[in-house]
Parts: structure tokens; C-alpha cells; sequence
């Protein structure tokens, strides 16, 4: 059985208290911090830069897993590292050179990888596959949190898992495959079983945390429902 992560995503938080926040997820069991960047360009959205991350890095200790939803990436790269961030991705219709991105990304001592929207092919994948750390599959279209999970999102996943393990098959190293956008506790149990071991999850961590355990209650939740 794989080990399963929780990413919750901030994107759902209370900013004006987002050390607390952050100390809160990782309290509660949360395994990596999910950072979304939304730039109103490459997404109709605006969110959170490098100042914010690194405003954030002395709270918590687990990895902070930036997910740029920005056009275009290069230049973010540097500033996010310097910021702390452990994890960078991409998505690969935002960069010019996207093995470029992926090889600047580990220059600076962070982990790699690539994004792929409801409607993007995994083919990208193909010809990078040693310079990728973590393959992000939307589950729905990006720039916003509270969306409803896109059931094809499912056999996409069953299909970058046999990728990856082909690729450990001829001796590659593991890539970790996540999934990002209306995870919940009652879809869970079939994203796990289709191939996800990291599940970002923010309205169902932010927007409801459980009566009585709070976000320890939700993040313990969906571990539970994952394998239920
Ligand atoms: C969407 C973001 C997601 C989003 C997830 O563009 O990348 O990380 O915040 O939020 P939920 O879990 O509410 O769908
Ligand atoms: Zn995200």
C-alpha cells in the first residue's frame, strides 16, 4: 500500500492568521503544506508570492509544496527557493522550455514537477521523467478553491501510475503522483485506489473542520476514508 499525504491548501485558509494556520495543519497531521500562486494571467486568479512563503517557513516544519499557476515560470523559480519552498510545480503550457524549468527548479536544491490540467495530455511526462520528483494531476480546472472533482480525472490517474511505475520498472526513481482540486472524504477512497499517494485537499481541511477535532478531526478523516 502506498503511504498516503495530505497537502492542504491554503488557498482556503484564514490569511489574516496564516502562522497559526499553517502551525494548525501540521498539528492536526497534515504531511506537506499545498502554496498555490495564481498570477491573473496564467489563471483568473491573483494569490500569494514568494514573501508570503517565506513569512509562513519558520512555522511548520513539513515540506511546502508551491504550485505555480503562473506565465510564465522561470523567474519565480529562484525567489521560491529563497523563500523555503521544498517543492516546485509547473504547469508545462506556461513554460517555453519545460525541461529547462524542471532542471532550474532542482539547481536550486528544490524537488521537481510537472501539472497537468483536466485537459492536458500526460505525454508530457515522456522525455522528463528523470527530472521529475512529483506529478500533479488537476482534478479541476485551476484558479479557484471549492470546485467539484472531474470524475475522468480518475483513469488519468490509474495511466500516470502505470508511467511511473514503468518508469521504476526500468530503474528510474519513484515520482510521487498528487492530486489536487475537490478531494473530499466520500472521493477519496477511489482517487487512492486509482494511484494518488498525495492528496491536496483545502475547502474539505478549511472550510469545514470537524465539530469536535477540528482540523485534526478532517485531515485524520480523510486518511481513514482513503482506505476504508
Ligand atoms: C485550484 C488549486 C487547488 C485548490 C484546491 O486551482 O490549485 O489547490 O485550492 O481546493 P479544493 O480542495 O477546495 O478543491
Ligand atoms: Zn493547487
Amino acid at each position: 500500500m502506498n503511504p498516503l499525504r495530505i497537502a492542504p491548501s491554503i488557498l482556503s485558509a484564514d490569511f489574516a492568521r496564516l502562522g497559526e494556520e499553517v502551525r494548525a495543519i501540521e498539528a492536526a497531521g497534515a504531511d506537506w503544506v499545498h502554496f498555490d500562486v495564481m498570477d491573473n494571467h496564467y489563471v483568473p486568479n491573483l494569490t500569494i508570492g514568494p514573501l508570503v512563503c517565506e513569512a509562513i517557513r519558520p512555522h511548520v516544519q513539513i515540506p511546502i509544496d508551491v504550485h505555480l499557476m503562473v506565465e510564465p515560470v522561470d523567474a519565480l523559480v529562484p525567489l521560491f527557493a529563497k523563500a523555503g519552498a521544498n517543492i516546485i510545480t509547473f504547469h508545462p503550457e506556461a513554460s517555453r522550455h519545460v525541461d529547462r524549468t524542471l532542471q532550474m527548479i532542482r539547481d536550486h536544491g528544490c524537488q521537481a514537477g510537472l501539472v497537468f490540467n483536466p485537459a492536458t495530455p500526460l505525454d508530457w511526462m515522456d522525455h522528463v521523467m528523470d527530472r521529475l520528483d512529483v506529478v500533479l494531476l488537476m482534478a479541476v480546472n485551476p484558479g479557484f478553491g471549492g470546485q467539484k472533482f472531474i470524475p475522468a480525472t480518475l483513469p488519468k490517474l490509474l495511466a500516470a501510475r502505470q508511467r511511473i511505475q514503468a518508469h521504476v520498472a526500468r530503474g528510474g526513481k519513484p515520482i510521487a503522483l498528487e492530486v489536487d482540486g475537490g478531494v473530499k472524504t466520500d472521493n477519496i477512497a477511489q482517487i487512492v485506489a486509482a494511484g494518488a499517494d498525495t492528496c491536496v485537499a483545502g475547502s474539505a481541511v478549511f472550510g469545514a473542520p470537524d465539530a469536535d477535532g477540528g482540523y485534526r478531526g478532517v485531515v485524520q478523516a480523510l486518511k481513514r476514508a482513503a482506505f476504508a
